[in-house]
């Protein structure tokens, strides 16, 4: 077995949870090792469907154990909700810890969050207002509150002290807001605390251990690399690295351990919150995406954009998260389309681009060269063989491998987990 990083490819809800739910049946450990609950990751199976915020998409398997890595940012209120849904669905969590060393969210980020969003105004990010950018920064800037500071009360009060004796004054002189109340704050953590003491760990050595022992091991990715803040298109975008050399740092295991990354890919685009995005589609053909795939955010309900699939993007997402392999999905919405098109190249002021631009001043000008491939008629969403797919259907995939120079392993033809194509073996 081995250890693989599964990461969005493009701009986030490529179907991550659907693909690692369906993984994760031969895994001995799932972790997520970024962002927080910014994440909605939709997993559709016998036990119903559930948007996952923060819980691994590995839960609904008694042998495999999940972790919520150091790398996450947890809001406690949305994990604990998030716990009893699965138990009022029958599902059993009892094999699910967090990192002692991952950072929490306070009332204070999200408030912040909203209240930097409406400063921004009309420059406004589009954020999911889950206080993702606010506990981040907080993490670099050492000022942060971790899981494991809550298993001591007075380590825990006196860092809850410190902290918001610098936020109120933020909240109060800055941004003309009331200030928070320590003791509020410090019951509302301790009740949180008494269901959370027992779930944290120190969980890089689980993971190590399991790794160490050849048993099948999956990373979880959140957002997408075109949203990771050093290679996405800056500033839209989110705070923690979504992309697979931040699988290493974000769950404590080495780049010598990964055997395989795989990046999901939507067969089209979507982008929710502001920000470039060249394929985007204003017109009828996008408005059919989206209410045919029914594109609207797990985590905010907001309409997400859509558009053709941008091979200069995936092919720069291929690149820095060095895949393996990619998982296609949502190629099932394409059946009918009379033809499909797929971005291959930028032109920008009378030049062709073919890499990815990293300053987004250009990347808003750029102007999506198309090439046209014959559509499908049929519905795939039945077949289970990649042979049965109708010819047009594995062109299209061929073409996107050509694009991207990475195989095409796996590919949904639906939100449910047996809506699924294997054409090569992850596991060899
Ligand atoms: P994630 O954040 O990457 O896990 O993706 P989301 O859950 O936010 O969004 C993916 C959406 O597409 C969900 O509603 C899934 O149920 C759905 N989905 C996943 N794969 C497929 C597919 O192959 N076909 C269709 N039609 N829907 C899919
Ligand atoms: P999953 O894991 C899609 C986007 C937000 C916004 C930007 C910054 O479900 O694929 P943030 O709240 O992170 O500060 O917002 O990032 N964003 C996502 N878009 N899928 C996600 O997660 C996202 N998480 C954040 O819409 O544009
Ligand atoms: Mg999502």
């Amino acid at each position: 077995m081995a250890v693989i990083v599964i990461v969005g490819g493009q701009w986030g809800d490529e179907g991550k949870g659907k693909i690692i739910d369906l993984l994760a049946e031969k895994a001995k450990i799932v972790a997520r090792f970024s962002g927080g609950d910014n994440a909605g990751h939709t997993v559709l199976n016998p036990y119903g469907e559930f948007r996952l915020h923060l819980v691994p998409s590995g839960i609904f398997y008694p042998q495999v154990t999940c972790i919520i890595g150091n790398g996450v940012a947890i809001n406690p209120a949305v994990l604990l909700k998030e716990i009893d849904d699965l138990h009022n669905h029958g599902v059993n969590t009892s094999r699910l810890f967090i990192s002692d060393r991952a950072h929490l969210i306070m009332p204070y980020h999200t408030l912040l969050d909203r209240l930097e969003e409406e400063r921004r105004s009309k420059g406004a990010l589009g954020t999911t207002l889950r206080g993702i950018g606010p506990v981040f920064a907080d993490k670099v800037a050492r000022l942060g509150i971790r899981a494991g500071d809550l298993l001591d009360k007075d380590v825990f009060l006196s860092r809850l002290k410190s902290a918001l004796e610098l936020k109120n004054i933020i909240l109060t002189k800055v941004y003309q807001s009331s200030p928070l109340s320590l003791e509020e704050v410090y019951q509302q953590y301790c009740h949180y605390r008494e269901q959370l003491v027992p779930l944290i760990r120190e969980t890089s050595s689980i993971i190590r251990e399991a790794a160490t022992k050849g048993e099948l091991v999956l990373l979880e990715g959140a957002q997408g690399a075109l949203l990771d803040p050093d290679f996405g298109t800056y500033p839209y975008v989110t705070s923690s690295s979504p992309l697979a050399g931040a699988g290493c740092i974000g769950v404590g295991l080495s780049p010598r351990q990964i055997n395989r990354v795989v990046g999901i890919f939507k067969a089209y685009n979507t982008r929710v919150g502001a920000g470039p995005m060249p394929t985007e589609l204003k017109d009828e053909i996008g408005d059919l995406i989206r209410e045919k795939a029914r594109e609207y955010g797990a985590t905010t309900g907001r309409p997400r954009r859509c558009g053709w699939f941008d091979a200069v993007a995936g092919r720069f997402s291929v690149q820095i998260n060095g895949l393996s392999d990619i998982a296609l999905t949502h190629l099932d919405i394409y059946d009918g389309f009379p033809s499909i098109k797929i971005c291959t190249a930028y032109k920008f002021k009378g030049d062709v681009l073919t890499s990815f631009p990293s300053d987004i001043t250009i990347l808003e000008k750029c102007q999506p060269i198309y090439e046209e491939l014959d559509g499908w008629q049929e519905s795939i969403s039945g077949i289970r063989n990649f042979k049965k797919l109708p010819a047009e259907a594995r062109n299209y995939m061929s073409r996107l491998e050509d694009l991207l120079s990475c195989p095409i392993s796996l590919v949904a033809v639906g939100p449910d987990r047996r809506q699924i194509i294997l054409v090569k073996d992850l596991f060899s």
